[in-house]
């Protein structure tokens, strides 16, 4: 969480700062600030709040250095406030700053430096390091973070700046993201790519354990043990433009509308002959490898999660072998139990997600081979992983998840049948039934997306509700947890998602006149079950929106609302079914006036556990 900027260069740094940080402001939005280099003095200015504060607080008259760091915070230690928020300074303000992550230690630190002298302002454990920087700096910047970094327990991704040598940023990570940007007489550091796209796509990936000096001409970046690394320039591929709203209100209603796009991407190149043969040559699995599978362990949060439940049916129908899915936050703290024909597998759309990085490192201390299926290229998941499997959704910057969710089930999918193909569990007449299924995929989409009025006619019912609940079973149920979650998180609508058939056994309590309730009933073998879990509600008033294959049952004698979906194969429903409950959750949020691309408390990339 929390997104950091830094520019050093000639032309002035506020404006470029606060373009970048409105470009991370996904990472948390609860406070900002920035720190500049002046001529006289070093200058540090924040505010509780989105950056519209900061910036409305700041006005015209920006100071003028051409050296300076921001900061936009999703609070962890310390309320949201003017003085929680980054940067921070010593007690000098001779030195500020900026922190993203989670220092375990810092109470100790914080007593230690306190009977050293230093008095401390905040609630922030970020507070501690830029006391640390300013106790060990003895004329070079580069050796008191050095040495604060050397005593710091935790994760971190850290700026630092001094008015005692004005000519340099000094920056250091461990299992926090930062990327370096690299411009002509000038440099960039952000947590992420976005913050200085419009300026450069030559960048160099911070590992953990490096430190990086950077000036206006030059970034020289050292191990913690002081040795000179020679790091590989990395070029960014996708596009500024495709960062912004493009004309569209909100990024989750572009997000959700890019969708048909951003699944044939990841198709591309993975479909070949007529949709008859699945390739992933990066999977680079021998045959004997892949025969050797006996069990896929899928590992993920929050959407990412949900997307691995739909893979356990598809995988479990299509390759008969057990799945088990787990939020990596419980992954880390059981005894699972892993093998080496164990398949394991985390989902992250944003590749730097604490809790499934650190699942990944257990599975790898375990011997396993990690898969990853992550969004961004160059991630720490990405790069720690085995294997990785690219999702190519395209930057998704509006905190709840669509077009990723999306492109991670196509991927699951392709990895289904690639497997079922080389383990030759299925006949080519059945393959190229599922290849040229996934193929209709996108345009089917995109029918749906056409059917915007709908939609919103039905969320328009859901905005003067304070609860509902999402029903389905089997897949429906796997894709009701994510219609669910979509629901709440941007609507504030309490959202509960059901196996319909666990209903008689608490739930139905709850179902009372009107409340809205839907059901997904796309899977063939089981309408009839679901269709007695409908009654049962109907029975209790409840109003029934129900989200069916069309052909299938005619639902509108027993449910007050049904939008039909495309058809096509059961088990590639979840992708159609979820795309109207997108809609949904944004227009219910758009009729409750929420601020639908940054919910309250939430951030995008939850880098803390
Ligand atoms: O970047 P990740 O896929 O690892 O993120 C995991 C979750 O934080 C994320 O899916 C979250 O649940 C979304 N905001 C939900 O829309």
């Amino acid at each position: 969480m929390c997104g950091i900027v830094g520019y050093i260069g000639e032309q002035s740094a506020y404006p470029i700062l606060l373009e970048g940080l409105k470009k991370l402001e996904y990472r948390g939005y609860d406070s900002a600030g920035v720190a500049l280099l002046c001529p006289e003095e070093l200058k540090v200015i924040k505010a509780k709040g989105e950056i519209s504060v900061l910036e409305e607080k700041i006005g015209n008259g920006f100071p003028s250095g051409t050296v300076g760091i921001g900061h936009t915070r999703w609070a962890t230690h310390g309320a949201p406030s003017d003085i929680n928020a980054h940067p921070h300074c010593g007690c000098s303000e001779e030195f500020a700053v900026v922190h993203n992550g989670i220092i375990e230690n810092y109470l100790g630190l914080r007593s230690w430096l306190e009977k050293q002298g230093h008095h401390f302002v905040s609630e922030t454990d970020t507070e501690v390091l830029a006391h640390l920087v300013e106790h060990f700096f003895d004329g070079d910047l580069l050796r008191a973070v050095v040495q604060s970094v050397k005593m710091v327990e935790g994760s971190f991704a850290m700026v630092a700046i001094s008015e005692n040598e004005k000519g340099k940023l000094v920056c250091a990570r461990k299992d926090s993201p930062l990327v370096i940007g690299l411009g002509e007489r000038e440099n960039y550091i952000a947590s992420d790519v976005p913050a200085f796209l419009g300026h450069t796509r030559k960048i160099y990936i911070l590992e953990d354990g490096e430190i990086a000096v950077v000036t206006a001409n030059s970034v020289e970046i050292l191990s913690v043990g002081g040795e000179v690394l020679q790091k590989e320039v990395s070029e960014v591929t996708w596009d500024a433009a495709e960062a912004e709203k493009g004309g569209y209100p909100h990024f989750m209603l572009k997000e959700i509308m890019e969708q048909p796009r951003a699944l044939r991407e990841t198709m591309r190149g993975r479909l070949l002959k007529g949709c008859s043969e699945f390739s992933l040559p990066e999977l680079n699995l021998t045959p004997e490898e892949i025969r050797s599978i006996e069990q896929v362990y899928i590992v993920a949060c929050g959407t990412a999660y949900h997307a691995g439940l739909v893979a356990k049916y598809a995988m479990e129908k299509i390759l008969h072998i057990p799945v088990e899915v787990d939020l990596a936050s419980e992954f880390r703290y059981r005894a699972p139990l892993l093998n080496k024909k164990t398949l394991f597998i985390v989902i992250s759309q944003s590749g730097e997600t604490a809790d499934t990085l650190a699942a990944l490192r257990l599975a790898r201390q375990k011997g396993n081979k990690v898969l990853a299926i992550t969004n961004v290229v160059g991630s720490s998941v990405a790069r720690e992983a085995h294997r990785v499997l690219y999702t190519w959704a395209g930057p998704e910057i509006a905190v709840a998840s669509t077009k990723a969710y999306l492109t991670q089930l196509f991927s699951l999918y392709l990895l289904t049948y690639y497997l079922a193909q080389e383990k030759k569990l299925l006949s080519p007449e059945e393959l190229k039934e599922a290849g040229e299924a996934l193929y209709r995929l996108p345009e089917q989409v995109e029918t749906i997306l056409k059917r915007v009025d709908e939609v919103r006619e039905i969320a328009a019912y859901l905005t003067s509700w304070e609860s509902a609940f999402f029903i389905g079973r089997n897949l429906d149920y796997a894709v009701a947890m994510e219609g669910a979650l979509k629901l709440k998180e941007i609507s504030y609508i309490h959202a509960e998602a059901y196996a319909s058939g666990e209903l008689k056994h608490g739930t139905l309590a709850l179902i009372v006149d009107g409340i809205p309730v839907i059901a997904l009933v796309t899977q063939r073998a089981v309408i009839e079950k679901s269709l007695s879990n409908i009654k049962e509600v109907k029975a209790r008033c409840g109003h029934v929106i129900c989200f069916a294959q069309e052909g299938t049952i005619e639902f509108q004698r027993e449910v007050d609302r049904v939008f039909y979906l495309p058809t096509n194969l059961d088990v590639l429903m979840p992708i159609l079914t979820v795309v109207p409950l997108q809609l949904l959750s944004y227009y219910a949020a758009v009729g409750r006036n929420c601020t639908v691309d940054k919910p309250r408390n939430l951030a995008k990339s939850v880098t803390v556990e």
